[in-house]
């Protein structure tokens, strides 16, 4: 993995939270990021997103390692001299102030002229739709306006990098879709730097330029979307984004040819470039497909498996499937296809799916 690059705009380098528990909530992470990318940090609770980016604002000092911005390193500077917008989950708007003022706060504090704070705060009203809303207060807005309100007082002083922790988390559903291209939206229009974090696979995958996941503090993989849905570094990747089948397998070496086989049964054949570094025959490996990646068979002599159940949810049919030693994977098949007509309860199946579409890990 190479995570340095020459156009970087901020380099973390080795940065190390600990608060004193088991491990350390942020351990050696170091990655890049470009001017104007839009990365992403996701991971499950307790991972070390928050942590991570209160160190970025200044909340907490690392326990070791480096935040360099611009070439400089920024750690040992106090949270105002930090160029940084921040948006939390819970938008802490001032309920007492209009929205222009809650807007206007960070530039008061920076001593702005009145006519300069004045069109900042329209043009960040206007950079949030929000035009026309300069004098209700936050109680008279429905959640989403707070909350692109939180994102205005954030953008106003133009900073240097946004951060954005949970930010959608208190809204509902709907709200949480459209938010989610708005906020896009206004990132690509102020080409701001940002950093959000997230637990939600599905808004880092339709918000973000590149995706770090975290997992017990440490980096596991950082990538465009597409790369780490469908060339994830780890199992955990493969299992936190999206859905993945795990098959275990065993490697033997046919005439040269790398075969897979689980319990006796071959599996589809894998490329020799895609097994784990220095695989020796006889090697407990662990096969990853995605549902949508499984086809079904008449039984062949290959893989076989036993329908346990099929679910209709509409664009497709979700069927699980049991193998020899109970085992079981789950197949997406679409609704009417050939394939669908063999998935009944009961039937016996053989599966297979194309090399590419299996990563293999030791297991
Ligand atoms: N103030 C604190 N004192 C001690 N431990 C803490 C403190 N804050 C967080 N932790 C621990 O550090 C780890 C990382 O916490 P952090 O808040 O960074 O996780 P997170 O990835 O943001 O999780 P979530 O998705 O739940 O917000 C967790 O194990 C957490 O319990
Ligand atoms: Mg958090």
């Amino acid at each position: 993995m190479n995570l340095s690059s020459p156009t970087a705009h901020i380099r973390i380098d080795q940065l190390t939270f600990d608060y004193g528990g088991e491990r350390p909530a942020v351990d050696s992470l170091s990655f890049d990021i470009a001017k104007g990318e839009f990365i992403g940090l996701l991971g499950p609770s307790g991972c070390g997103k928050s942590t991570t980016l209160r160190m970025f604002a200044g909340l907490l000092a690392p326990t070791s390692g480096q935040i360099i911005i611009g070439g400089q390193d920024i750690v040992s500077r106090p949270p105002w001299e930090r160029n940084l917008g921040l948006v939390f989950q819970s938008y802490a708007l001032f309920p007492h102030m209009t929205v222009a003022q809650n807007v206007a706060f960070g530039l008061r504090l920076r001593k702005t002229g009145k006519d300069e704070t004045a069109s900042r705060v329209a043009d960040a009203l206007r950079a949030v739709r929000l035009e026309g809303f300069g004098n209700r207060r936050p109680a008279e807005l429905s959640g989403g306006q707070q909350q692109r309100v939180a994102i205005a007082r954030a953008i106003v002083i133009e900073p240097e990098i946004l951060l954005l922790d949970e930010p959608l988390s208190n809204l509902d559903a709907r709200l949480r879709d459209e938010m989610r291209f708005e906020i896009r939206d206004i990132q690509t229009r102020t080409g701001i730097t940002t950093l959000f974090v997230t637990h939600d696979q599905q808004e880092a995958l339709t918000m973000c330029d590149r995706i770090a996941v975290m997992n017990g503090g440490k980096l596991e993989q950082i990538g465009t979307p597409v790369e780490v849905y469908d060339q994830a570094a780890t199992p955990f990747v493969a299992n936190f984004i999206g859905r993945a089948n795990s098959v275990p397998a065993t490697l033997t070496h046919v005439a040269g040819t790398p075969q897979l086989s689980h319990h006796g049964r071959p599996l589809p054949a894998p490329r020799a470039e895609d097994l784990p570094h220095g695989s020796l025959d006889g090697a407990r490996l662990s096969a990853l497909i995605r549902p949508h990646a499984i086809r079904l068979s008449k039984p062949d002599g290959g893989l076989t498996a036993r329908v346990v159940r099929n679910v209709f949810v509409g664009s497709l049919i979700e069927v699980e499937l049991q193998l020899g030693d109970n085992q079981t994977l789950v197949a997406e098949l679409r609704p009417g296809s050939d394939e669908a007509q063999l998935a009944q309860p009961g039937a016996e199946v053989a599966l297979s799916w194309r090399p590419t579409d299996m990563r293999i890990f030791a297991a």
